[in-house]
């Protein structure tokens, strides 16, 4: 990718907006969030001292487990001269006042005096929402239980765009966990604006669901519905690959049942169209063999670098920071 100038008009688009959801970003949000992320990673090649975020604060507040999304975060205020609070994490969403009973939405506003942005996680869909309506600061969603994680879709985006040049006429393969995986749920919304096909891949119970499909077919996005990994890997150009999200399952006989249902190992991989890229969110369970790593086109470690760039470019676009 190559990093262009942009302009201060551009640069305000995202100033003081959270970022929520996929569908709330407009075209040319999505394409301020590309080329400003272009821009920090030449940045970070040249190992260039950023003073973007000089003087302001972020709050960290994950209440659910997170490693790349809280220290990707992290790092990138650090790496724009910002400086990051915390709340210690906890399997709940609590922080010490909320187990004293104060709401979600008490904490936040206390916050809101602290800090010039916010990221949250929680395992409740409504908590990033709940969030944003209680502060003036920009709010960006982390994580909110089985709903979404719009800033991981955008470093997926960022991924196939570097891996393949373009988006457009690719077939995209989604694989694994589409009902409880949030990061499949921004992701479709962001892939249709690309003109790519669809072909989500998984047991049907755990097939994207239905309103999701729906809206896209009714967009006119040519979206396949299939059980078949082999089949789908000899035609795909991405294969983005999901973890079983073990700890969202009401019924963990279910999880059992269907926890081991596709593993992408050598074998798959020789089946693959030339050129496949694998991707995942990771943290990965047992779905992508180790022996697989060494194949050129997985790329999920490179994925997961690219998080710095797109998270500096989000935080430092919601605070009006950028400096160009
Ligand atoms: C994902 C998540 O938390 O939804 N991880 C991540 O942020 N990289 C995917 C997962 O946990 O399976």
């Amino acid at each position: 990718m190559t990093a262009k100038k942009l302009d201060e008009k551009t640069l305000e688009l995202l100033k003081g907006q959270d970022i929520l959801s996929a569908k709330a970003l407009s075209d040319a949000q999505l394409q301020l969030i590309m080329d400003t992320a272009a821009h920090y990673e030449d940045a970070l090649k040249e190992k260039r001292r950023l003073y973007d975020m000089d003087g302001k604060i972020v709050a960290s507040l994950f209440f659910e487990p997170s490693t790349r999304t809280r220290l990707s975060f992290e790092a990138a205020v650090h790496r724009l001269g910002g400086e990051v609070i915390t709340v210690s994490e906890t399997p709940d969403i609590q922080t010490p006042s909320t187990a004293k009973g104060e709401t979600i939405y008490d904490t936040m506003k206390v916050i809101d005096g602290y800090v010039d942005a916010i990221v949250v996680r929680s395992h409740l869909n409504g908590a990033a929402k709940e969030a944003a309506e209680a502060v003036e600061v920009p709010v960006i969603n982390a994580g909110n239980g089985t709903g979404e994680h719009p800033s991981q879709a955008l470093l997926d985006i960022y991924t196939i765009l570097k891996e393949h040049g373009s988006i457009e006429g690719l077939k995209v393969a989604l694989l694994g966990d589409l009902k409880y995986g949030r990061t499949v749920h921004s992701l479709v919304h962001f892939l249709k604006r690309y003109g790519c096909d669809l072909i989500f891949v998984a047991p049907p119970q755990l097939q994207m669901p239905a309103e999701i499909t729906d809206e896209l077919r009714a967009q006119g996005i040519n979206v396949e519905e299939t059980a078949d990994l082999k089949a789908a890997v000899s035609r795909a150009d991405v294969l983005y690959v999901t973890r079983i999200q073990k700890e969202r399952f009401p019924d963990k006989e279910e999880f059992e049942r269907v926890k081991d249902s596709y593993i992408v190992d050598d074998e798959i991989v020789a089946s693959a169209k030339k050129g496949m890229s694998i991707l995942h969110p990771l943290p990965r369970a047992k779905e992508i063999a180790v022996s697989v790593d060494s194949y050129p086109g997985a790329a999920y470690f490179r994925q997961a670098h690219n998080g710095v760039p797109i998270r500096m470019a989000l935080l430092a676009l919601t605070t009006g920071s950028v400096l160009m």
